[in-house]
């Protein structure tokens, strides 16, 4: 056992890990990941474990990430690793956060649940939170801390565009816009949403003068795209020549990425919260200050 702590990362986390192990001034080590025919994962992590691990990985796709982080977190323990904080910009099955239906499971309790029987902290990045309000009243662990990405996305549409008008797609998109304009002031106009099914969506947009503004949609995150989509479709149709999409989580399934970008947005800006190539506002710093070595 020797004490200088280390970061631990994922191939899929790779950049992003590498990153933040330069700004904590640690060492960057890598689990080893294979899959098996059967879909079985093989993980292989460093000999030499410290008393101190930071783990980097953000739990998209997470049904895999999940079970690896459980044996690896039982690993690491079993060799006598003592503190464990959970980097993972992105927490998944936040929104399952009640019953929709009777008998469906609760997941967001379970994976609470779950993560605080395994880490010692955890740090997360906008948690899709709605009726459940703060992330420890879900994850019960000596540090629970949850970001913002909402300044570095308010600072990035600053300085990419000149005359904003906000639009977030449904109620749930308004903490982040209100969390945007506390270091700016941007107009803004909110939207209904109603789901009509896990890839329809139906999103009804106030009156609004448009013209000659450069319309930013902004979101926690795109998984199906839909939300997005629908909106984006309305507003072009409507005339709105200039664009864009600012969101914190670009899960982006399948064709979503592709069939947004057709719809005539200009440009699409995500956080590196999960890996995407509408990257372009890394979380490494703010998630540095949260980590008290
Ligand atoms: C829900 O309220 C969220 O804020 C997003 O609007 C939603 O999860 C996006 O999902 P999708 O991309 O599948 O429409």
């Amino acid at each position: 056992m020797f004490f200088e702590p280390l970061l631990l990362g994922f191939p899929d986390y790779h950049l992003q890990g590498k990153n933040l192990a330069r700004l904590l001034d640690i060492e960057y080590v890598e689990a080893e990941l294979h899959q098996f025919p059967d879909g079985e994962s093989k993980i292989r992590l460093p000999v030499d474990i410290p008393s101190t691990i930071v783990i980097c990985r953000s739990l998209d796709s997470p049904n895999n990430k999940l079970i690896e982080l459980i044996f690896t977190v039982k690993e690491l323990r079993q060799k006598g690793c003592e503190r464990i904080i959970l980097v993972a910009p992105y927490l998944c099955y936040m929104r399952q956060d009640k019953a929709f239906e009777p008998g469906e499971v609760v997941s967001q309790r379970w994976v609470g649940k779950l993560l605080s029987s395994l880490v010692d902290e955890v740090i997360t990045v906008d948690p899709h939170l709605h009726r459940v309000k703060k992330l420890e009243d879900i994850i019960n662990v000596k540090r629970a801390v949850t970001l913002s990405a909402a300044p570095l996305i308010g600072n990035l549409i600053s300085l990419q565009v000149s005359n904003p008008l906000i639009i977030g797609p449904d109620e749930e998109s308004k903490q982040w816009i209100e969390q945007i304009n506390e270091l700016h002031d941007f107009d803004y106009i909110v939207g209904e949403k109603t789901r009509l099914g896990d890839k329809d969506v139906n999103v009804v947009l106030p009156p609004s003068e448009m013209e000659d503004r450069d319309v930013v949609l902004v979101d926690d995150m795109a998984s199906t795209g839909k939300t997005l989509i629908n909106t984006a479709q309305q507003l072009v149709e409507t005339g709105v020549e200039n664009l864009y999409c600012a969101i914190t989580h670009p899960l982006f399934i399948g064709s979503a990425y592709e069939e947004l970008l057709a719809t005539g947005v200009k440009a699409v800006w995500s956080t590196d919260s999960v890996t995407h190539p509408s990257n372009c506002i890394s979380l490494a710093s703010i998630l540095s200050e949260a980590i008290n070595l």
